[in-house]
């Protein structure tokens, strides 16, 4: 949800307005969304580093801002069948946050349509460090309850069988939810902000000049048409790439010379 400064500073407006612009363009996205039956949407609202870097005025701002949209939302998000959660670091946010945060995920538990997932006081580095000490918190408790050592416990099954990928990901933040099919950035940025790191491996991104203040449904629309004309090939060759197309390739030994002579620098060419 970036470029809410932006959006104010091209006005000659102070940076909370474009964060209370930036709040409507929430709800018209996730109505959109909701709209054509998108199963789940996360919004970087809040992130661990805008927690830490940014002035207090503006943190406070924003919490209030993100209580007073929760209280002024609930009922739009059941109207649309919508589901609130969080991911972050959500027990360091001040209490009252929290309290607002809880009343409107459980008001809205009961949806069954999005899931909108607001990630708050959010890093992804911070959450893969929580998940590792969670997965070493929990053997320590096994081998405890078992009345062995960690060590003893490892050797009987191997540290293989105990830490794997999926053992970091069912203690993510985002254990019940899927990895994200696209990231939409706003704002031109072109990096990742610390967003996900590790859920979003395989993901399409789309980048969008649009400030987020100026972002609205159509524009998810835009971002998920281009999506979907995208072809996904998680590390593989793709549907469209079949043995055929390798059979069709030059014999490496008949291009072996042009290779050599033409597309190699001349620093590492054979001797
Ligand atoms: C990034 O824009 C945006 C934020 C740091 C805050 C986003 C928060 C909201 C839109 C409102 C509260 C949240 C909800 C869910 C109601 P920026 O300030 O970095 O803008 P810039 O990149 O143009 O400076």
């Amino acid at each position: 949800m970036d470029g809410n400064g932006r959006w104010a500073g091209k006005r000659a407006l102070k940076r909370f307005l474009g964060h209370q612009q930036g709040a409507e363009s929430v709800q018209f996205v996730v109505e959109t969304a909701s709209r054509i039956n998108l199963p789940f949407i996360t919004l970087y609202a809040f992130s661990l580093e805008n927690n830490l870097r940014r002035p207090k005025s503006e943190v406070n701002f924003l919490m209030k801002l993100l209580r007073s949209y929760l209280m002024g939302n609930v009922k739009r998000m059941n109207d649309n069948n919508v589901r609130m959660e969080y991911i972050g670091r959500i027990h360091e946010l001040p209490s009252e946050v929290q309290d607002t945060m809880q009343w409107a995920s459980e008001a809205t538990a009961r949806n069954t349509g999005t899931t909108l997932t607001l990630a708050l006081n959010y890093g992804s580095r911070s959450e893969i460090v929580d998940a590792t000490r969670a997965v070493i918190t929990g053997l320590i408790a096994e081998a405890h309850q078992r009345g062995c050592s960690l060590e003893d416990l490892l050797q009987v099954d191997g540290l293989e069988a105990r830490l794997d990928e999926h053992h970091i990901c069912d203690h993510l933040y985002t254990a019940h939810i899927p990895d994200p099919d696209l990231v939409i950035r706003t704002s031109g940025e072109q990096r990742i902000s610390n967003f996900l790191l590790w859920q979003i491996a395989y993901s399409e991104i789309f980048i969008t000049d649009r400030l987020w203040p100026d972002f609205r449904g159509i524009h998810l629309l835009e971002a998920i048409q281009n999506y979907q004309k995208r072809e996904r090939r998680f590390g593989g060759l793709g549907e469209t790439f079949t043995d055929e197309d390798l059979d069709q390739l030059e014999p490496a030994s008949e291009v072996a010379e042009e290779i050599v002579t033409e597309l190699t620098p001349k620093q590492l060419t054979p001797r």
